[in-house]
């Protein structure tokens, strides 16, 4: 049959189009990576009531296995499919080091509340509101997700440079960029460097912080005194803030090594727990309970 050959080369061509449209649009990915997520969730699962432990499992996908954590990139996969969910991780700001809810929660399109504080607060009132028309599973791992973003200081950086996306940097000897340094590479080397390579490991220290280090500071992280919204505009307040000093001595081309780490990893580390610690706070809230089941 003719046109065979002309299929595959159709198809060929399909498949390089295919790639250079996903490699132009990798550097502007805006998530926590992979391991960020799953580890704000599972920190958070250790800190849920009985009851919101069991109304969170109920509402989980079969393919989770009973897990939330495995449901916490969730949210990463779907941007491509829901497209209108992409301005829902992030919400950058103009630089002055400050979240203003009615300057900077919008889309491209001035749509308002389009940001990841207002979609934190949409998911919460859905998940409140048993009459809501949204899918309460989908709720639930959209504010998993989102709890975890807003706790990346460069999901508010700079309107300017995409939240660090556009600025080049070389991490140690590879290139990268400032927002995945702080989504995936600040991770990724203290995982090699300090916790075997195991995300586990990793969990158990942080949350050794919670119960020790940080156990003053903990009550008031959980701390909203908004009835009707989360606090989340907060959480919005602290990471601008962080992120004006990730963008400090950062320029394009800038090498970022040893002394870059080792700023960051705490604050990572820090905000990883406050997110868990958090989402926790704000499953409780929804489905109700005082008793905390026992922290494994
Ligand atoms: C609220 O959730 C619905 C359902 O997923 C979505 O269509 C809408 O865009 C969301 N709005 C915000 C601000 O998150
Ligand atoms: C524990 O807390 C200390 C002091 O805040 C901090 O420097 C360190 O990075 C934290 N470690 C972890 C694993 O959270
Ligand atoms: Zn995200």
């Amino acid at each position: 049959m003719a046109g065979g050959g002309g299929g595959d080369l159709l198809l060929l061509l399909h498949v390089l189009l295919l790639a250079a449209v996903m490699s132009a649009r990798a550097p502007t990915a805006h998530a926590w990576g992979k391991e960020g997520h799953y580890m704000v969730c599972k920190i958070a699962e250790g800190f849920l009531t009985e009851e919101a432990a069991t109304a969170v499992k109920e509402l989980l996908p079969g393919w989770a296995g009973g897990d939330l954590a495995e449901t916490c990139s969730w949210a990463d996969t779907e941007r491509f499919r829901y497209r209108w969910s992409s301005p829902l991780h992030f919400a950058d700001t103009p630089g002055d080091c400050q979240f203003n809810y009615a300057r900077d929660c919008h889309n491209t399109n001035g749509e308002k509340d389009m940001c990841v504080v207002g979609a934190i607060n949409n998911y919460t009132s859905a998940l409140k509101d048993s009459s809501s028309p949204y899918d309460p599973t989908e709720s639930l791992m959209f504010l998993a997700h989102f709890v975890g973003d807003v706790h990346q200081p460069l999901h508010c950086g700079h309107v300017k440079d995409l939240g660090g996306n556009t600025i080049i940097v070389h991490w140690y000897r590879r290139k990268s960029n400032l927002h995945h340094v702080w989504d995936v590479n600040v991770i990724e080397k203290a995982m090699k460097d300090f916790y075997n390579d195991d995300v586990a490991t990793m969990i158990k220290a942080i949350k050794m912080n919670i119960t020790d280090e940080w156990s003053n500071e903990e009550k008031q992280w959980e701390t909203c005194r908004s009835r009707t919204k989360t606090c989340a505009d907060k959480y919005a307040e602290e990471s601008a803030e962080l992120a004006c000093k990730a963008y400090e001595g950062v320029e394009q081309e800038s090498t970022l090594g040893d002394d870059y780490f080792f700023e960051a990893l705490p604050v990572v580390q820090k905000r990883i727990a406050q997110g868990g610690v958090r989402l926790a706070a704000i499953l409780n809230g929804i489905f109700g309970g005082n008793r905390r089941i026992q922290s494994s």
